[in-house]
């Protein structure tokens, strides 16, 4: 089997965490021929051709099976125009791909219990949730948007807006995803305040009468972002729009205490998903071999698994990551006491090389 992946390595850390997770998903598939094809993406492609997403990365991108990011942005790029930055490349990329689903697990990993911002007796109860975030409408796509002068003041804005198939498929997404799990769909939204909130959940309720296996249940926004630092271990499957998805994703995954170990899918209906880690670019620690490269590590299993459908890829390098953990190894970000600390490079060896004892190579 030969199946080829484009590679987005984009800004920052991203080339350093790419490698480390190419290096993870070739040892890992290692009974499929995998095709690497490099793009540029981001501030890199506004440094080599003025353009945060050149036409041929969407070529390539949409002749690939899968799309493997590290991430784009930082300061140099900073005082761009809003077209010309960074960020407009993996919103571009985003849309041109039509991957409106989101999918960004956030689990308390029990290797690194200590790291977690929670209360010992919350982080006990434990976290395994994924939020489903719709990821190619609300106000980041609405129209209109922009600054005009409004009696004689400078006035900007931008529009909330969903129809009512683009919420259909995302609730579709959220139950089936539901399915495989415990079964629980929060979906949350704003309908105390807002017209395309009613509209949502509505469309949400409609969807789930084709689930019955599934429970479903709503919360406003304001009431989500405070339950999940109270208790997030009530929490399943998290449904919402772009926007509070894009807050509430970084909220769930800040809570785990590592950032530096979440993954994350985005597919559409057909074509190529994309396949990148939550965190950023961290322009602070760009070169310096010291990032943690497990999230894009952890990528690269739901890239095996959802993007190239090989499960039993994707636990090899599932189970890896665990090990190596588990030998006490840890980067700068989720270092404890007693720990060994690990370079980049050298953790995403360590993760080859239990890949590699369980697959029987070498
Ligand atoms: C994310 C990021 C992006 C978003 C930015 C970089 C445009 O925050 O993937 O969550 O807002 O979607
Ligand atoms: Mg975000």
């Amino acid at each position: 089997m030969k199946k080829c992946i484009c590679l987005l390595a984009g800004d920052g850390i991203g080339p350093e965490v790419l490698a480390q997770g190419v290096a993870a998903i070739t040892a890992a598939a290692h009974d499929c021929e995998l095709i690497f094809e490099d793009a540029l993406i981001g501030g890199a492609a506004v440094d080599a051709c003025n353009n945060p997403l050149p036409p041929e990365t969407v070529e390539k991108c949409r002749k690939a099976d899968a799309v493997y990011l590290g991430a784009v942005g930082g300061p140099k790029w900073d005082g761009l125009s809003p077209d010309m930055r960074p960020e407009k490349g993996l919103l571009g990329i985003r849309k041109e791909l039509g991957l409106f689903a989101n999918l960004r697990p956030a689990i308390l990993w029990p290797e690194l219990g200590g790291a977690c911002l929670l209360r010992k007796e919350t982080a006990e109860k434990g976290i395994d949730l994924i939020v489903v975030r719709e990821l190619t409408g609300d106000v980041y796509f609405g129209c209109p948007r922009g600054e005009e002068t409004r009696y004689g003041r400078r006035t900007a804005f931008n529009t909330m807006i969903y129809d009512e198939d683009e919420i259909h498929r995302i609730a579709h997404t959220a139950f089936a995803a539901a399915r495989l799990r415990r079964k629980r769909v929060c979906s949350v939204d704003k309908s105390n305040v807002l017209e395309t909130s009613r509209l949502w959940r509505e469309i949400v309720t409609n969807v789930h009468a084709g689930y019955s296996d599934v429970e479903l249940s709503h919360m406003y926004v304001d009431n989500a972002a405070m339950q999940l630092v109270r208790d997030p271990s009530q929490f399943d499957v998290i449904v919402t729009g772009n926007l509070f998805g894009d807050i509430l994703s970084d909220e769930a995954a800040a809570i785990t205490g590592s950032l530096g170990m979440l993954a994350s899918a985005s597919m559409g209906g057909s074509g190529p998903g994309l396949f990148e880690p939550i965190h950023g670019s961290a322009p602070d620690i760009a070169g310096t071999d010291s990032a943690n490269p497990l999230a894009t590590i952890l990528s690269g299993a739901m890239l095996l698994r959802m993007g190239l459908d090989m499960p039993d890829a994707a636990d090899r390098i599932e189970t890896a990551v665990r090990k190596t953990l588990a030998d006490g190894l840890r980067t700068r970000d989720i270092m404890e006491q007693g720990k060994t600390l690990a370079s980049c490079a050298a953790m995403g060896q360590a993760v080859v090389n239990h890949i590699w004892k369980t697959s029987g190579q070498k």
